[in-house]
């Protein structure tokens, strides 16, 4: 069976805290952010399958990409786990309003939903950990050694609670919060800050254990607080993610500044998030400092601002 056409989206998202530690075992804590996403439908056409990615303004041949190329890699891996042997004959566009190299999931969000929208068009179910597993498999394309956080909170679209090689939990989070999300305008080199730490934790071992077992108590400690219904107060725990971050050797004046600012203007708690160096800084806002905090991260310097709030569940589970 297959559909005339089909459609699906994906959410980005952004780590809220235990970046980098979690290369190392230690867990992270990482949100959607569903006020930006990726959009693709496919359309049945009867000639060979072209994939449109629009915000790019670029049309391409599937037969014509090399097989590492991420938008080739899911669709085959996707084709293959539901048994299509031959591509569609179809045109998929894709339509994303997530930066990309921004730390914010483009990639894993652009093949989480590709990979939906496939399963849709061939009537099939891919459950959301299959997805999650198939997008993994491209993360290594672009990342090298990726942890594996980002497809699985853009496939489950929820918070997660991510222990590299444990099943992905999610959790409840009885109130929303609010983040306001800052981009420094600089790429976010996630590979070189990751072979940068390694390298440094290769030359002191002692130090970096340390440190990440710091963030590792930081993220713990932040999931009972969310969990127990009290978003409001895990800004110092935020901000302490950050010094920790910064002293792994991940952060740089832009992001201090962006921090100092947010922190300035009334914000509860901020740090840099993601890979570093670079690429995208979060602080935990009020309703009523939410002006503010925005309007300061504009003034010292951030590209864009986008501001997103981490809404209520109650979906508990481990896949
Ligand atoms: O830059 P981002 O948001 O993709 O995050 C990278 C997070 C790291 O912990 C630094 C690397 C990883 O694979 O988890």
């Amino acid at each position: 069976m297959m559909a005339n056409s089909a459609s699906a989206s994906a959410p980005g998202k952004i780590i809220l805290c235990g970046e980098h530690a979690v290369v190392y075992g230690r867990p992270a804590i990482a949100v959607p952010v569903s006020q930006v996403s990726a959009d693709v439908t496919i359309t049945a056409t009867g000639c060979d399958l072209a994939i449109e990615a629009r915000d790019q303004n670029r049309t391409v041949h599937f037969a014509n990409l090399p097989a590492d190329d991420p938008l080739a890699a899911i669709i085959r891996l996707t084709l293959e786990k539901l048994d299509v042997a031959d591509a569609p004959l179809a045109t998929i566009v894709i339509q994303s309003t997530i930066p990309i190299a921004g730390g914010l999931g483009s990639g894993a969000a652009v093949s989480t939903a590709l990979a939906r929208t496939l399963a849709r068009y061939y009537e099939h179910e891919l459950d959301t950990a299959t997805i999650s597993s198939l997008v993994y498999e491209v993360e290594k394309l672009h990342h090298g050694t990726p942890s594996g956080i980002d497809n699985a909170v853009i496939a489950f679209d929820q918070p997660v609670y991510f222990v590299r090689g444990r099943p992905i939990e999610t959790f409840a989070v009885p109130r929303p919060f609010r983040l306001v999300i800052a981009d420094t305008g600089l790429p976010g080199p996630t590979k070189i800050a990751v072979s940068e730490v390694r390298a440094a934790w290769q030359a002191d071992p002692a130090k970096f254990e340390s440190l990440f077992d710091q963030c590792g108590e930081i993220t713990g400690q932040a999931r009972s607080i969310i969990e127990g219904g009290y978003p409001d107060q895990l800004g110092p725990l935020l901000t302490q993610n950050h010094r920790l971050l910064s002293e792994l050797g991940v952060s740089c004046a832009e992001l201090e500044a962006l921090v100092e600012a947010a922190l300035g203007a009334g914000a509860s708690g901020a740090k840099l998030s993601g890979g570093g160096r670079g690429g995208n800084m979060i602080a935990l806002v009020t309703d009523e400092r939410t002006a503010s905090v925005e309007q300061a991260l504009l003034n010292a310097g951030a590209k864009r601002v986008i501001i997103t709030t981490v809404k209520a569940t109650n979906d508990k589970r481990e896949t």
